[in-house]
């Protein structure tokens, strides 16, 4: 605020600066990411999925992909994120608003049940019906508690616990929490109390049929908290994304004259955290024009446990109107910018165990260029010396068994310095991610491919 003697005037504070080091500042993007920002900018797909490893950028690619569309002329309002957490989407939000220098009219970055809830209030307001209210976790953890602590003093029906569940473990958080997620997962799929109960019975599990009569109260006692006419209605987390797809899809019925809430861009971050509420989400708003960028890596889902469908990132790419099917072309990230050698290494192992769910291109990400020698030497297990130069005979440096005199190739080539290779490996340098340069089962075939995710082959054996 700057005053003189004749005028005082009011000086909007700067946006947060954009940081210049770390998570957020800016980044000369590599091959791979910007073709995915030019892509998005241009506006040419109807949907694009981004693969990428942990660390190869995919936040970077969607807070640059925002930017870029932006300035190549959408409004901050037609842009709507997905993150995975309020947390991410809170970080999410300040990197955007730090690199646009610029506000919206509504949040550009939030969670899917967020988004979704937003849509269902402005539906509420069109219709002059009181706000509708999301029921937060600590809520329901509340009610359930307060309803098992009445069925503890035996108040109402005996709800048939089976033997192996004590009622002394109603009284426990954990097992308020497995139940929650239980009644929340079946919310999800829609599945009503019954249709819990039936499962329970055709797959042997008592204790569904017990959680879904504790089901029906709980759904009862919420619907006698919104039957005043003063209160509007209420939505558990794992609902509200589906009954925001269901208002989208009726808005021009129920409230006519009124007009949508509109997206010309959706942009979800991990999508392999998206739950199948959230694909449905997802059609619906392509359907009504919204082009889709969608980012993930199916690999490192970690909230399945609240319904989350890696699944989801691989059925993407496919064009058809099942679950999840939104016809995406698909691209990969090919560096990954955040780990050293030794992390990508331990990446790389652990990846490759988890099973594939149908989308794996991600997996062969390799350093970018300045970090290989440390990543070549340190992967090959081999002790750290100077690379030879691009005419050093191989068997002097490298190999115990390839024949004296043989040169590198490429040129200049920082060579494989594992034992094991023996001067077969035809790339300039070792991958972290070859597994054949150790596995015994192919080591010795001459023209195998080193690994699925190892595209090299092998030289033929001289
Ligand atoms: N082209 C680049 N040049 C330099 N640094 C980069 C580049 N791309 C990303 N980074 C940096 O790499 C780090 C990881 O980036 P980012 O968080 O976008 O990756 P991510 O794939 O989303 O990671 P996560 O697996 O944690 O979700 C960040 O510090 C980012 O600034
Ligand atoms: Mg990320």
């Amino acid at each position: 605020m700057t005053t003189s003697a004749a005028t005082l005037r009011l000086v909007r504070p700067a946006l947060a600066d954009v940081p210049l080091r770390g998570p957020g500042a800016p980044v000369a993007l590599d091959a791979s990411q910007a073709a995915v920002v030019d892509r998005v900018a241009a506006g040419a797909d109807p949907a694009v999925l981004v693969l990428g490893a942990p660390g190869s950028g995919r936040t970077t690619v969607v807070l640059e992909s925002v930017v870029a569309a932006i300035e190549a002329g959408l409004a901050p309002e037609d842009v709507l994120v997905l993150a995975a957490s309020r947390r991410a989407a809170a970080d999410l939000r300040d990197r955007v608003s730090a690199r646009l220098r610029r506000t919206s009219g509504r949040a550009l970055v939030q969670t899917a049940p967020a988004a979704a809830f937003a849509v269902l209030r402005a539906r509420a307001s069109a219709l002059g019906e009181p706000a509708p209210t999301l029921v937060s976790g600590a809520e329901q953890d509340l009610l359930l508690g307060e309803l098992l602590a009445g069925h503890a003093e035996g108040d109402g029906v005996d709800l048939g616990w089976p033997a192996h569940i004590p009622a002394d473990a109603w009284t426990l958080r954990a097992f308020r929490d497995e139940l929650r997620d239980l009644l929340m997962r079946a919310a999800e799929r829609g599945l009503t109390p019954a249709d819990l109960a039936d499962l329970g019975v055709a797959h042997d599990r008592p204790a569904w049929v017990s959680a879904a009569r504790l089901y029906e109260e709980y759904l009862d006692v919420n619907e006698l908290r919104a039957s005043t006419p003063d209160v509007g209605a209420r939505f558990d987390p794992a609902v509200v994304v589906d009954e925001a797809a269901r208002a989208l899809l009726a808005w021009d019925d129920d409230v006519p004259g009124v007009p949508r809430p509109r997206w010309r861009l959706v942009v979800v971050d991990d999508h392999q955290e998206s739950t199948a509420a959230t694909a449905r989400l997802l059609r619906v708003l392509a359907d009504d024009g919204a082009r889709l960028l969608l980012v993930g890596d199916p690999d490192v889902a970690v909230q399945t446990f609240r319904g989350a469908s890696p699944a989801l990132v691989a059925r993407a790419s496919v064009l058809g109107r099942g679950p999840g099917e939104l016809g995406a072309t698909t691209l990969v990230l090919d560096a990954t910018w955040r780990h050293g050698p030794v992390l990508r290494d331990v990446v790389t192992r652990i990846t490759e165990r988890v099973g594939a769910s149908g989308a794996v291109a991600h997996r062969r990400a390799t350093l970018p260029a300045r970090s290989t020698g440390t990543r070549a030497s340190r992967s090959c297990r081999a002790p750290r010396r100077r690379r030879p130069s691009s005419r050093t005979p191989c068997a002097a440096r490298t190999s115990r068994t390839a024949s004296p005199g043989r040169t590198w190739r490429s040129s200049p080539a920082p060579a494989c310095t594992s034992p094991r290779c023996a001067g077969r490996c035809r790339r300039p340098r070792c991958l972290s991610a070859c597994s054949a340069a150790t596995s015994r089962s192919v080591r010795n075939r001459p023209y195998a491919l080193c690994s699925t995710r190892c595209a090299w082959p092998w030289a033929p054996r001289r």
